[in-house]
């Protein structure tokens, strides 16, 4: 019956919180039923990077390396997936290659196992380093295309990038569908034809914004695709992925049943709609379907954020200026698939745009370093006039914008001095200097408080809440085989 089972990506432990719930799931959330999660036989588990690594410290009180060990401890026949922003790593801005190197070390050493590398202009300048150091390490890599929709993105141009991605050494492609753009008729072509060109399986990422992602996982699985992204029913639709279940009833009784059990997913289903409360407040309100999406282009979590800066500033009327602005800023910059961090330069500028009440008059540093190339070659030239105004006569570089950066790890490991304890302090502390320093005092002074972070709602106040002990040394390295995508499955393929 099942010839070629589709395999499943869970997200709910990364992508699924961070798109509907501001990053905020703490991991004493998530290791209850991260057991019961072990035992259903996802191919991965997504539960690391993206924006996760700098909430932990900023807003939970949690050390976000310790996050690995913990839930590797209850799952540990799951593959650990991570989403890894080439030179950006988990960051926003562009980072030396020996900081890509020492995290993706320490992080392999703590139990990832997929990494799935992405630059938000799809230039594979900025990911090739990140996928050397994970190969070399024995990690995964799945070589990720950022997909989006604009006159100089095409099926073929998609395709091309696919096939550089492969020589690149990546063990799997990804297609990644931010924003939920992705038709499913497009996703038919756009597998099929990379099926044909590379012989690597193929994960399809989207979010469900716009209401095509469930439709357009079923014509991409149709075409080829290996691995689709769910999130668990609770924490799924909206900005989220589609719905594990819902995608694993789909496919039951075909060629691609994925052999999940519906009974031990609606366990986990029920926890995680107990725990969703947890976080009330920080739903962004937004459920359902939003079609401008599809007329903007505009991933979900970038309309949450602009409802919440546009009520800052008691500016809500300006919402549908401002969404209008953005296509004409996008094309200004180039096209850039919007994703962090081109997605907030794009938002930002509109915003301002509309605000100030004259296009270009305020433009922020990051935006001005992005259009002189510092964070790669964007799909298409900058407006000449935009450029002229933001960066005047000067050249933008035409390097790998991490060519020009100093090494950063030995200097962050001296600027910490005591209050670092590990490599891999000393790295949080190179990617967020403020927020990493902030959190060393805490833990120093035994303040950390992860359990108080976000009361939970009606419960009582613990009574004096112990300090959080101090974190443990890394375990012992653990063998990360380089296996074949295949073999990640932790299922036995008949
Ligand atoms: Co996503």
């Amino acid at each position: 019956m099942a010839n070629r089972p589709i395999k499943i990506t869970e997200t709910a432990l990364r992508d699924a919180h961070q798109s509907l719930l501001a990053t905020r799931m703490r991991q004493a959330d998530m290791l209850p039923i991260a057991r019961k999660m072990n035992e259903v036989g996802y191919h991965s588990v997504e539960m690391w990077g993206g924006a996760t690594f700098d909430s932990a410290m900023r807003f939970l009180d949690e050390d976000p390396w310790e996050r690995i060990s913990a839930l590797k401890q209850e799952m540990p026949d799951t593959p650990f997936q991570m989403l890894l922003r080439g030179q950006n790593i988990v960051g926003y801005r562009h980072y030396p290659d020996d900081l890509v190197e020492k995290f993706i070390t320490c992080s392999i050493k703590r139990g990832i196992q997929v990494f799935r590398i992405f630059d938000a202009l799809n230039d594979v300048r900025n990911m090739a380093y990140a996928m050397e150091v994970v190969k070399r390490e024995g990690g995964h890599v799945q070589g990720t295309i950022c997909y989006t929709i604009s006159p100089v993105h095409t099926i073929d141009g998609f395709v091309e990038l696919a096939k550089e991605l492969a020589r690149l050494g990546s063990d799997s492609i990804c297609i990644k569908d931010m924003a939920g753009l992705l038709n499913p008729y497009a996703g038919y072509e756009l597998v099929s034809k990379m099926k044909k060109a590379i012989n690597l399986p193929i994960q399809v990422h989207s979010h469900y914004t716009s209401g095509l992602a469930s439709a357009a996982y079923i014509k991409c699985v149709e075409a080829g695709a290996d691995i689709i992204d769910t999130a668990i029913s609770p924490v799924s639709l909206g900005t989220s992925q589609p719905p594990t279940e819902t995608l694993v009833s789909i496919f039951q009784g075909t060629e691609w049943d994925t052999g999940l059990n519906l009974g031990l997913l609606a366990e986990v289903a029920s926890y995680f709609s107990e725990i969703r409360k947890n976080y009330a407040k920080f739903e962004s309100g937004f459920v359902g379907v939003d079609i401008n999406v599809l007329r903007y282009q505009i991933p979900g979590g970038m309309l949450s954020n602009l409802v919440s800066q546009l009520r800052e500033q008691n500016a809500s009327d300006r919402y549908e200026e401002v969404l209008a602005e953005m296509p004409r800023v996008r094309a200004e910059l180039g096209y850039p698939p919007l994703v962090t961090p081109s997605s907030q330069f794009v938002g930002t500028q509109s915003t301002l745009n509309v605000l100030l009440g004259e296009r270009y008059k305020m433009i922020p540093q990051e935006i001005k370093n992005y259009i002189k190339g510092m964070y790669g070659r964007p799909p298409a030239p900058i407006d000449p006039k935009v450029q002229k105004l933001a960066i005047g006569d000067e050249q933008p570089i035409d390097c790998r914008p991490a060519d020009l950066l100093e090494p950063g790890f030995e200097k962050a490991k001296e600027e910490l001095g005591d209050l670092g304890r590990s490599d891999e302090d000393v790295v949080s502390y190179a990617l967020f200097p403020p927020v990493a320093k902030a959190f060393f005092e805490k833990r120093a002074k035994g303040e950390l408080h992860p359990e108080l972070a976000i009361p939970k709602p009606q419960a009582a106040a613990p009574a004096a809440a112990p300090a959080v002990a101090a974190p443990a040394a890394a375990p012992a390295p653990r063998r990360v085989y380089s296996y074949s995508m295949w073999k990640l499955s932790g299922r036995v393929k008949k």
